[in-house]
């Protein structure tokens, strides 16, 4: 194909992240309930000479050009896989926040990947986009699966997940992003600190909660905000305690649940339906306490092709 491709991925929320002990291989062992909602990046391949990347969006500037940006590593993953030459224009309207926890690099890199499949003709099976996803990164898998779905193992090994209606968001923006890696780190010293330990030997091994299961199953939001749950909370407070008056700010103006979206710093808030989303979203504007405010719902479609 000659003609440019471009493929929609949704960002993310994690409803559950229960997270278990810190493993030899330097991750942790997850039961990660996702739950993919509308904001999306969007990302375009076009033939090339050789691999570029160009970014556009309010955060553009946060983000990569060279070969450590994720979606050039998925392109470069899939090239050399089918043994074609990596040539190719990758650019990325950024609407997901960098940095904030909703999975905006693994987003790119689903996308990316999609679409160079279908620029270059590679053919690669559903099997073979997920094994490629989750070389890349412990959340892409779920960015190509999109809906709702449990993550097992680091994140990367997925059940979906039936969902009975649609959740309202607000979603809280923090100025600069927060590094996944340095969060864990700080959920294990936490974990230390208090005397418990951080090992797998040290900490129970991570279990979805049935209420929450049954709640995304019904679709009931009250029922879904009283069983959300973030192990890296702390460990995201810790590193920005402003982040707690944005959470309050938030359940101030009556948000069913507040909490910090992934390893942060964006905050998300369940709301019970639209309106409730822009009382919401009015106080937390108001509030002073976030760089920006964004409204939306989920569950969505996972990583897709586009006619632009
Ligand atoms: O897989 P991904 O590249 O997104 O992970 C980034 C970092 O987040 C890892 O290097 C690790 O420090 C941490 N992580 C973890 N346990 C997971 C997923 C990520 O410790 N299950």
């Amino acid at each position: 194909m000659t003609r440019p491709v471009t493929a929609r991925v949704p960002a993310k929320v994690n409803v559950q992240l229960a997270v278990g002990g810190l493993r030899p291989d330097g991750f942790h062992d997850l039961a990660n309930v996702f739950l993919a909602v509308g904001l999306h990046d969007e990302v375009t391949a076009a033939p090339a000479d050789t691999l570029r990347v160009t970014v556009e969006g309010a955060d553009a500037g946060q983000v990569p050009l060279d070969h450590t940006n994720l979606a050039a590593r998925a392109a470069l993953a899939l090239a050399e896989r089918h043994g074609v030459a990596p040539g190719v224009h990758l650019h990325i309207v950024k609407d997901i926040p960098v940095a904030g926890g909703m999975a905006g690099g693994s987003a790119d890199a689903a996308g990316a990947l999609l679409a160079c499949d279908a620029l270059w003709g590679t053919g690669a099976t559903r099997a073979e986009l997920l094994e490629i996803c989750a070389a890349l990164g412990s959340d892409v898998p779920f960015s190509l699966v999109g809906g709702a779905a449990l993550g097992r193992g680091r994140g990367e090994l997925l059940t979906p997940l039936e969902t009975g209606g649609t959740f309202h968001w607000v979603f809280a923006v923090a100025d600069g992003g927060l590094s996944t890696p340095a969060v864990y780190r700080e959920c294990d010293r936490l974990r230390e600190a208090s005397g418990a330990g951080a090992s797998v030997a040290d900490v129970p091994d991570p279990e979805p909660s049935p209420a929450l299961l049954a709640a995304l199953r019904t679709g009931d939001a009250t029922a879904l905000a009283a069983a959300v749950a973030n192990d890296l909370q702390p460990a995201a407070l810790s590193l920005r305690p402003a982040l707690a008056g944005t959470l309050r700010a938030g359940a101030d103006a009556g948000a069913l649940a507040s909490l910090v979206s992934g390893s942060g710093p964006t905050c998300a808030f369940l709301a019970k339906d639209a309106e409730g989303a822009q009382a919401v979203a009015g106080a937390l504007a108001a509030s002073g306490t976030c760089r920006t405010v964004r409204i939306t719902s989920g569950p969505v479609p996972g990583a897709r092709l586009v006619d632009v």
